[in-house]
């Protein structure tokens, strides 16, 4: 190594080594010993001229993405940080499967019907029914709202009423993607405000909305917000008598996102689903509690006749004919077969061993929490995904915002904290979701750090607005 260091510097310096090299000499000596991305801004708005060899430009990105946060600590987001690592292998083994090419891949698309009738099943389809595989909840919300629409039209159409007026029924609990829907696909939004103490929605919210030009009523089995579920039986009462008492039959989609690998293994009894029968079509993200890494979503009808044939397009790809049903085509099956993974090694009885894992932990957690002056939204006898959601009880020189920051400057915790949507504005939230990778040990430490934050806070005060910036998550995580 020092023949080579003084080879590359010779002709400067040959006997010593020189205090500072020059640049050129340090270019000598990456020309030996590499990493030259250590010189040089990463590659930003042009494509480099040359590249650089395979373990440079993996060394470039790991070194960058140590900024971002660590998923494991990241409590923000329902979606799916560890899987076991025969999953692992199993998703690296497929990584370069297309899973669209159905003609090359014939057991993978087999796969994905196998995952549609158990999901079917699960949520207790009454007979034969369809569905499709998205890239998560959004696209799958996105084909069953586009479902509602063409469904309501057929009968508008039949009846020969104007169609240029419909709307979607929901309430402000809903995510983000139900008002994308309505403005992609021109739908009016009637979304039902929450109350200052009530953040979900019921039968009695949603009837003043619901006329001839409602495409759908969409409720919610466990809000980003709280992990609380929308009354969904209560609303599907309303629509059914609806039906009876003015002819209108109304659709109910539920939105299971997060709640749909939860509900049937801790509230099997709880009906929310197709047992309801308003209730036409569900989403679920594979990558929440189906417990898969993203992005991998299910869409299920209650019947095959729910998914107009009019939004299935049959092609002929690469030759086989094909029928799909998705706004996505080519994707990777890696997700697809690692859900599968999960059926068959979890089974009913091992996705309800996890769930019941989470929520005792989140009942754990809860109990060090309002030892600190804080307060749980909701109670311990709700109905709600595995998370503890909660805000401050009495007056304090410091705001949730203040805790959120505290606990990510101390300890790195990522617990977002944010505000309702109208008109529960006002209400001030922070929420942690308990995953596998929260276990014991780490949800007593955190329950301790949440109260050191707090007596940190209550010292000092607020934080300072530009730490706020820096450490709160603002948005509720997805
Ligand atoms: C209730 C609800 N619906 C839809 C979505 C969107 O799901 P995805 O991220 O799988 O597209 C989320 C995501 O957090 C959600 O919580």
């Amino acid at each position: 190594m020092a023949r080579a260091y003084n080879r590359a510097i010779a002709d400067e310096r040959p006997d010593t080594a020189p205090p500072e090299l020059t640049r050129p000499q340090i270019e000598r000596l990456e020309s030996i010993y590499g990493n030259r991305y250590l010189l040089e801004p990463a590659p930003d708005h042009k494509l480099p001229r040359m590249g650089m060899s395979a373990a440079e430009a993996k060394g470039l990105i790991e070194e960058e993405i140590v900024l971002d946060g660590l998923p494991t600590r990241n409590l923000a987001t329902f979606v799916t940080t560890w899987m076991e690592p025969e999953a692992d292998e199993l998703i690296r083994q497929t990584l370069r499967v297309n899973f669209i090419d159905h003609a090359e891949y014939p057991q993978s698309a087999e796969i994905e019907q196998r995952c549609i009738r158990m999901i079917a099943d699960l949520f207790h389809a009454p007979g034969e029914t369809t569905g499709a595989r998205t890239q998560g909840s959004s696209e799958a919300i996105m084909l069953g709202a586009l479902s509602l629409k063409w469904r309501w039209r057929a009968r508008r159409e039949a009846q020969g009423k104007a169609i240029d007026r419909p709307n979607l029924v929901f309430g402000g609990d809903v995510h983000v993607v139900w008002e994308k829907f309505c403005r992609y696909f021109d739908v009016e939004p009637r979304i039902v405000p929450l109350k200052p103490d009530k953040y979900t929605i019921g039968p009695e919210d949603v009837e003043p909305h619901v006329d001839e030009n409602t495409i759908g009523v969409a409720a919610v089995l466990g809000t980003t917000f709280t992990g609380h579920a929308d009354d969904i039986r209560g609303i599907n009462d309303h629509l059914v008598a609806l039906k009876h008492e003015r002819g209108l039959d109304v659709p109910l989609h539920v939105d299971a996102a997060s709640g749909g690998f939860v509900w049937p293994f801790l509230y099997p009894d709880s009906e929310w689903d197709f047992r309801l029968e308003q209730v036409r079509s569900i989403n679920v993200s594979g990558h929440k509690f189906g417990l898969v890494y993203p992005g991998i979503g299910w869409l299920v009808f209650r019947e095959k006749d729910d998914l107009p044939e009019d939004l299935v397009f049959y092609e002929n790809y690469l030759g086989k004919r094909d029928a799909t049903f998705t706004l996505n085509f080519s994707t990777g099956s890696a997700m697809v077969l690692a859900q599968y993974y999960n059926f068959a090694r979890l089974g009913h009885a091992g996705y309800r061993y996890v769930m019941e894992i989470m929520k005792y932990n989140a009942r754990l957690l809860a109990k060090e929490i309002v030892a600190c002056d804080l307060e749980l939204v909701g109670s311990e006898q709700d109905e709600q995904l595995p998370l503890v959601a909660f805000k401050l009880a009495g007056e304090h020189p410091y705001d949730e915002f203040d805790i959120a920051a505290q606990l990510a400057a101390e300890r790195g915790w990522m617990v977002p904290a944010y505000t309702l949507p109208p008109n529960a504005e006002h209400v001030k939230i922070m929420r942690v979701l308990v995953r596998e990778t929260l276990g014991n040990t780490l949800i007593t430490k955190l329950g301790r750090d949440i109260a050191q934050a707090c007596a940190t806070l209550a010292k000092k005060g607020g934080v300072h607005p530009v730490e706020r910036k820096r450490h709160v998550k603002t948005n509720t995580g997805f």
